[in-house]
């Protein structure tokens, strides 16, 4: 396929904007073609950014999938409830599609999407970033050279007193660490535009007045004990894999860092970690020594995608890569694997709101 890959961006929110800057840094790689949003705001952000073609501007990705087609590829990064529809139209419709995670909400949504792209024979990548990020490929290198042996086979929140509905003008914001004020309001005071102050403002402006107009009105404003947001704070998956490895999953929102990741694996013969950006660690048992792996983010400086510690940059090379090259095996989340990574967390979630162990695959 010639160069550049011509993209259409279907949500030009948070997301959508981050992947399109690929095309800033690396132009001769990606074109942005067409976008769609139902904010305005938002698609003559992205249409004078990239200087789209009024006749490729849609104020819903359907008007957009309606059209005969007119790029390589689509990036669709709308609402969760929105992935399915239009990953099934633009597969039919021949467009390569890098798909926001999660893939859809509901399994037999995700299971459409899988047999919708294996059967028009396109390529699909879903945004689980972090598997793209040099840490998580330096690990899977180093397990697969067998460095650590076999792995093992064996809100409820309190309102503060006196608290308001909106942090801007509550009595005790100065006391709450989950104060909207401190969060957004402080960051932007101090020069900070970027992630995540930037996603909560409605036009391309982050300035202190934006922002104060987004916490005046908008859902982030609003007070952290009083809001109906039932997402979990903390949560702890414990899996068991035929042949007896097990594996434990711990997501926790109160943290210093931001999300930064960690992760050990204990083989039968040594233990290896790796956290956030630093190099990989390798404990050796029979020796008792430590090795250090270190990871190369130079290419970092030459982009504007460094989210999720760089990753966000190297799942668009893949993907961009994987086009050009018409090779799937450039992409590390493709359908099969990510449908078997949904189902595990659809079953996750039932074990959880219902307090008892699941049995994958089983019909109970
Ligand atoms: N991979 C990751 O790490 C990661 C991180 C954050 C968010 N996400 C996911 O990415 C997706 C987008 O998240 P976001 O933070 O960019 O949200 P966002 O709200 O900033 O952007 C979504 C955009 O979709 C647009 N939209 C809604 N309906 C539409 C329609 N019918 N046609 C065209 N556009 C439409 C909205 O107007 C909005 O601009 C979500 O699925 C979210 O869960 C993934």
């Amino acid at each position: 396929m010639p160069l550049p890959v011509e993209v259409l961006i279907i949500g030009a929110g948070n997301r959508g904007q981050i992947y399109s800057f690929f095309a800033k840094d690396f132009p001769e790689r990606m074109k942005v073609v067409g976008v769609a949003d139902c904010r305005q705001v938002a698609r003559q952000n992205l249409q004078m950014k990239y200087s789209v073609a009024d006749c490729n501007v849609f104020d819903d990705w359907r008007g957009a999938a309606a059209r005969v087609k007119f790029a390589d590829a689509v990036v669709i990064a709308t609402p969760d409830r929105q992935h399915k529809e239009p990953a099934v139209a633009f597969a039919e419709k021949g467009y390569h599609i890098l798909l926001e995670k999660p893939m859809a909400v509901t399994v037999d949504d995700c299971k459409e999407i899988v047999a919708a792209c294996m059967k028009h024979n396109v390529i699909l990548s879903v945004c689980h970033v972090l598997r793209y990020s040099p840490a998580v490929v330096k690990v899977k290198e180093l397990l697969s050279q067998g460095v650590i042996g076999e792995v093992v086979h064996i809100q409820h929140l309190e309102p503060p007193q006196g608290a308001a509905s909106r942090c801007l003008n509550c009595a005790v914001e100065q006391s709450c660490p989950y104060s909207a004020k401190k969060l957004y309001l402080e960051g932007v005071k101090n020069g900070h535009k970027g992630w995540p102050v930037s996603t909560i403002c409605e036009g391309a402006d982050v300035d202190i007045e934006s922002v104060t107009k987004a916490l005046c009105e908008g859902p982030y404003g609003r007070c952290v004990y009083e809001c109906d947001n039932d997402v979990v704070t903390h949560q702890v998956v414990n899996m068991e894999f035929e042949g007896g490895v097990t594996a434990a999953f711990t997501m926790v929102a109160f943290t210093e860092k931001l999300c930064d990741r960690s992760m050990t694996i204990y083989g039968t013969k040594g233990e290896l970690s790796s956290e956030g950006q630093h190099p990989v660690k390798v404990f050796d048992f029979l020796t008792q020594t430590k090795k250090e792996y270190p990871l190369d983010y130079s290419i970092l400086q030459q982009t504007q995608l460094r989210g999720h510690g760089g990753a966000d940059y190297y799942l668009m090379d893949s993907f961009i890569q994987a086009i050009a090259e018409n090779n799937p095996s450039l992409i590390m989340t493709g359908p099969e694997e990510t449908l078997a990574s949904h189902l595990l967390v659809f079953d996750a979630e039932r074990a959880r709101r219902e307090s008892r162990i699941i049995y994958c695959n089983r019909t109970e």
